[in-house]
């Protein structure tokens, strides 16, 4: 046991006890852990691209001369890039490190000590680690049996202490759209309210077109998914401008580092073959579902993402994901209220699928 040297005391006496965020397990930690060379692991565990980025962008990353040059801090051509992707005007971007960064930058803005943040559980993880580490309390509304935000349950949780109200759409883990007029209720209300779309492209719904009509809305992308930049964390929200030049001011000063620039750069060059893949996810996501759905032990849930949820109804689902990385197939489990043995798999390529489908074949026969 590490002997205590009393620093607990200065530390703030809320994060002494914060569990922290589980995040995806790295390949190379596995070295001798699984029955496969860890080069042939396949990783269907944190919603990646199979496919990676654009080969525009490894290209242009190999010659870049100014790796020596600070990245330029108020995001000036980055934002005007974003502007003319989401079609609104610069003034309403800002650029982040991953996505996760400005969900950070978001809850330092509105959230302090005491104040509240509903999250509609299961959803994802971010956003309660984000409230927490500000300090503020989180009121979770949970979604029905289909995984759909309850909208009455929301209002009904509305506080003169509400400061965000948080909907993934679609949500992580499930993979559920919301319906827009479920989300214009919520907009309605007045508070701020982030609508988190990290899977835009799979699933072609938006809140964007709204941005100039409600000034309470934020919504958040990233290039980690359709793009394949999960490595090089780069992340943009659509803002009112007014929350933009806040955003702007608290934000690291350097917080999208220059490679990450040179590759928004090149696969905004390149969005008919990123957008050719996606395509391809999501048919290979269609098959996926059949093929899960032929096994009677697993319960998948239709997805509007880069990812099928699944509830495992013979058995832990720790023991699943247990079993099939030991084959060297990575997939996240989950064991919390609401969430009890389910599974989540990310999309792969064709032959990810037959992969996994076998290896669960054997597992479950
Ligand atoms: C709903 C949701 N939001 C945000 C993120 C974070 O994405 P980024 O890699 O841009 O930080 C994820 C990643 O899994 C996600 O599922």
């Amino acid at each position: 046991m590490t002997k205590s040297t009393g620093i607990e005391k200065l530390i703030r006496s809320f994060l002494i006890t914060l569990g922290g965020y589980s995040a995806s397990t790295s390949p190379d930690t596995l070295e001798g852990k699984v029955e496969v060379p860890v080069e042939s692991i396949i990783k269907l565990d944190a919603n990646e691209n199979p496919y990676g980025c654009s080969p525009r962008v490894s290209q242009a990353l190999a010659s870049y001369p100014y790796l020596n040059i600070y990245p330029d801090a108020g995001q000036a051509e980055l934002r005007k890039l974003l502007a003319g992707y989401t079609g609104v005007g610069a003034e309403h971007i800002v650029a982040s490190n991953g996505s996760d960064q400005l969900i950070d930058l978001i809850l330092r803005l509105f959230v302090g000590p005491g104040d509240e943040v509903i999250n509609c559980i299961p959803s994802f993880e971010m956003f309660r680690f984000g409230t927490e580490l500000c300090d503020g309390s989180l009121i979770e509304v949970p979604r029905d049996e289909n995984f759909a935000v309850n909208v009455k349950a929301v209002k009904a949780k509305i506080s003169k202490k509400t400061k965000v109200i948080f909907l993934a759409n679609p949500n992580n883990p499930t993979g559920t759209l919301m319906p827009q007029p479920d989300i214009l209720d919520i907009l309605d209300t007045g508070l701020p309210v982030v609508v988190d779309e990290a899977y835009y492209e799979f699933s072609g719904a938006t809140v964007v077109p709204l941005i100039s009509r409600y000034k309470n809305l934020m919504a958040l992308r990233t290039f980690s998914k359709w793009a394949g930049l999960a490595g090089l964390r780069i992340g943009y929200g659509i803002f009112p401008p007014e929350i933009t030049g806040y955003l702007l001011r608290i934000k690291p000063p350097y917080n999208v580092n220059a490679a990450a620039m040179v590759a928004v750069r090149e696969s905004l060059k390149d969005v008919d073959y990123l957008m050719s893949r996606v395509k391809a996810i999501v048919a290979e996501r269609e098959r996926l579902f059949a093929e899960l759905k032929k096994l009677k032990w697993l319960k998948p849930f239709p997805s509007q993402a880069n990812f099928i949820f699944c509830s495992v109804l013979n058995g832990k689902a720790s023991q699943l994901q247990q079993k099939l990385q030991k084959k060297g197939i990575l997939v996240r489990y989950f064991d919390k209220p609401m969430l009890r043995d389910s599974i989540r798999i990310s999309v792969g390529k064709p032959e990810h699928t037959d992969a996994l489908i076998k290896a669960l074949r054997e597992i479950g026969g």
